[in-house]
């Protein structure tokens, strides 16, 4: 049974279904290791709209809207008035065609995050604007290879990204697998936090908690605090997880139920690998298998520490820290009875990923991300790339077309910092892949406090200009970010 979706909820059910529909327990998430809130009622699911015959076009109007956020009435930003807004499905060779309305009193824009398309004209390309009341159309023509996978769309516009996403503005795609894989139900659970001042609108954020990473007091599910999703034993349900929050990192676990990793960003795994506990960075998504077992789980996230600029600043709380404690923040209570079902049928193999180390390197580079006082006084605190803060104007980095190359990520402050790149997915390298193991690709990497990490990313297919950044979005918009063009 497919669940309806939260629009034709609202749609058929008038008043009473809409405040069910939207989850109705009105919970604050201010305090820490409590149990969670009582669930209230089931997950919905945002409108799906689906490619046919090769296409898929849609009009996506980002607008104020009035809505639901946590059982709470909220005036947010969304897509098509919800948040989150609809999801795209599409395949491998599909053209997709994105009208973006701004009807937003500031600019803004659309990137499709992991999808491997053009960055060129009216592609991929964040260096569009898009003013109060006017339109752009998009058109991303996804290569007849494209991996499967979960992905999603967020305005970014240089400078407003994170308040933007805060505020309401993302959705996902789902480029869905040539094979399908077959599971007793589909879930998105697209993860975001935000804060409500007491009128119900988006709380402003400080200068401080830019700097930090701004993490929001309400943690939500498609919009909902603390939802239901029911199953009956032994059936093997498909979950896919998008961790559309601007700086919290989510480390989640199903404590009772058994988790299978399909695919994380894009792609897929050989096997499916079992897992007891994922670690999303802002930007990451998870492809999940879940093996019902009889009893009630909750999906939490625990605390991850990201570090901190504490010692830097002279203050500051750590971040993380003020809503999830030692038994972690409820994300959704699963409840699982009934008659066992009978057992899912195996997953088909899936075809290898690429796997880069033994390509020939055209070219080594270091990238340097920096977060602390700037050279030369001011007292500015400085978020910066190879030592200089983004300029749409200038070109950081230039990589031939057809080439393999090599980047080592360093990150020199105290804290971590998730690094994406558009376009091109990153195979991670390192202690954790040894020769042999499966590949590790990602489109945002974790690059620790005081760390390093490897990737190598193959240059193929597309050329044009793009960007790399941190994916705490304050940090990319107070300048953590650089700007690369393939030739
Ligand atoms: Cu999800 Cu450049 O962003
Ligand atoms: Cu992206
Ligand atoms: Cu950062």
């Amino acid at each position: 049974m497919r669940p309806i979706s939260r629009r034709q909820a609202l749609l058929l059910g008038g008043l009473g279904t809409a405040a069910a529909a939207a989850g109705g327990t009105g919970l604050v998430w201010s305090l820490s290791s409590r149990p969670g809130p009582t669930t209230g009622s089931s997950l919905g699911q945002p409108q799906e709209l689906r490619s046919d015959a090769g296409k898929l076009q849609v009009r996506l109007e980002a607008a104020a809207a009035q809505v639901q956020l946590g059982g709470r009435q909220a005036t947010a930003l969304g897509y098509n008035g919800s948040v989150p807004g609809p999801t795209l499905r599409v395949r491998a060779g599909d053209v997709l065609k994105i009208t973006l309305a701004n009807s937003l009193s500031q600019p803004t824009n659309l990137h499709v995050h992991g999808l491997h398309v053009s960055p060129e004209n009216n592609g991929d390309n964040v260096f569009i604007a898009v003013g109060p009341g006017s339109s752009f159309d998009y058109e991303y023509q996804l290569p007849g290879n494209h991996p499967p996978g979960v992905y999603w769309y967020h305005p970014h516009h240089h400078g407003m990204v994170a308040d933007q996403i805060f505020a309401g503005l993302f959705g996902a795609i789902i480029v869905e697998d040539p094979d399908p894989i077959q599971a007793s139900a589909e879930r998105l659970l697209v993860v975001s936090d935000t804060t409500l001042d007491p009128a119900g609108k988006i709380s402003a954020v400080s200068l401080m908690d830019r700097m930090t990473g701004r993490e929001g007091d309400l943690l939500l599910v498609n919009g909902q605090g603390n939802p239901l999703i029911s199953a009956v034993p032994a059936q093997r349900e498909r979950w896919r997880i998008v961790n559309a929050c601007v700086a919290r990192y989510l480390r989640l676990r199903l404590d009772g139920q058994k988790l299978e990793l399909l695919g994380r960003d894009s792609g897929r795994f050989e096997k499916p690998q079992e897992v007891e506990e994922l670690l999303l960075t802002p930007g990451n998504r998870a492809d999940l298998l879940v093996t019902t077992a009889a009893g009630e789980s909750v999906l939490r996230t625990f605390r991850y520490n990201r570090g901190s600029m504490a010692g830097m600043m002279g203050a500051g709380p750590a971040p993380g820290g003020a809503t999830d404690g030692t038994e972690g923040a409820v994300l959704a209570t699963f409840r699982v009875t009934g008659e066992s079902a009978a057992p899912p049928p195996a997953v088909p193999a899936q075809p290898a990923h690429a796997d880069l180390r033994q390509s020939t390197v055209a070219a080594h580079r270091q990238i340097i991300l920096f977060t602390g006082m700037g050279m030369g006084g001011g007292g500015m605190m400085r978020f910066t790339i190879n030592g200089r803060e983004f300029d749409a104007g200038r070109t950081d980095t230039t990589a031939a077309a057809g080439t393999v190359e090599e980047w080592t990520l360093v990150n020199t402050s105290p804290m971590d910092h998730p690094f994406h790149l558009h376009v091109w997915p990153m195979q991670v390298l390192g202690d954790n892949a040894p020769a042999g193991s499966s590949p590790d690709w990602r489109d945002v990497v974790n690059i620790p406090a005081n760390g390093q990490v490897k990737v190598r990313i193959a240059f193929a297919d597309f050329r044009g200009r793009s960007a790399y950044h941190c994916h705490i979005l304050d940090h990319e918009d107070l300048g953590m970010m650089g700007a690369i063009e393939v030739r």
